[in-house]
């Protein structure tokens, strides 16, 4: 295990000591939040009641696989706690999120969570939003061209997100356009202007949605509250 990836591992692992018995668990999506869903696994093993509400279908196959309960938003109208990862984390806790494809899920998922923990490790943290990672936008595909010559007007640079070479399908059905910033110096005016445009589906700025991040560091765990 390399480096980055131990650091992931220990950030993962110790937000699972935060669920408690019979709890709601809203489980994230990524390389990060895996090895949580390995640790809460184990623990439901070891006698651990909860109902995961999983962020993706890579989620749900994993949590399946590792013996976790799953429910729905239409079983549970609120999620205890959620663990997930992100892709930025600016010092008062908004993120960008998204380059794993979920961001849609996972904001509705947060939206509904009593307490949101994030976990990375330490190359996530940034002193602005942006300034690292291009911001995800969801959009529904017929949309795209329109969206993208817009986004375009807004962001240094805008791409249609590929995997394979095929244009990229979220688990929704829809497309993601990558945005690159120079930084995000004011994300609440942003995401307005994002939601404005016809076709934007959602966007990956999780503002004042974190409560705590646990970060892997080579230090040991760092926590921002
Ligand atoms: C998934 O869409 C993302 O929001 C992930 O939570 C994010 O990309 C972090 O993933 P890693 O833990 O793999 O870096």
């Amino acid at each position: 295990m390399n480096d980055s990836e131990s650091l992931k591992r220990i950030a993962g692992e110790k937000a699972a000591s935060s669920v408690e018995d019979g709890m709601i668990v809203g489980l994230g999506t990524g390389s990060t939040v895996y090895y949580t869903i390995l640790e809460l696994g184990k623990m439901v093993r070891n006698g651990l009641k909860i109902t995961g509400i999983p962020t993706s279908k890579a989620t749900e196959k994993l949590a399946v696989t590792h013996g976790i309960p799953l429910g729905s938003l239409e079983q549970h109208h609120s999620i205890d706690l959620t663990i997930d990862g992100a892709d930025e984390i600016a010092p008062n806790l908004d993120l960008i999120k998204g380059m794993g494809g979920a961001l849609l899920r996972e904001k509705v998922v947060a939206s509904v969570s009593k307490q949101l923990i994030i976990v990375a490790d330490g190359s996530k943290t940034v002193e602005v939003l942006g300034t690292k990672s291009p911001l995800p936008v969801e959009v529904l595909p017929f949309a795209v061209p329109a969206v993208l010559r817009k986004l375009g007007d807004i962001c240094t640079q805008a791409e249609v997100r590929l995997r394979n070479g095929y244009i990229y399908v979220s688990d929704n059905g829809n497309n993601i356009i990558d945005c690159r910033f120079s930084s995000i110096p004011e994300p609440e005016k942003l995401e307005a202007s994002l939601n404005r445009i016809p076709g934007v589906v959602e966007n990956g700025l999780f503002l004042g949605m974190a409560d705590r991040a646990i970060i892997g560091t080579a230090d040991g765990i760092k926590l921002i509250e």
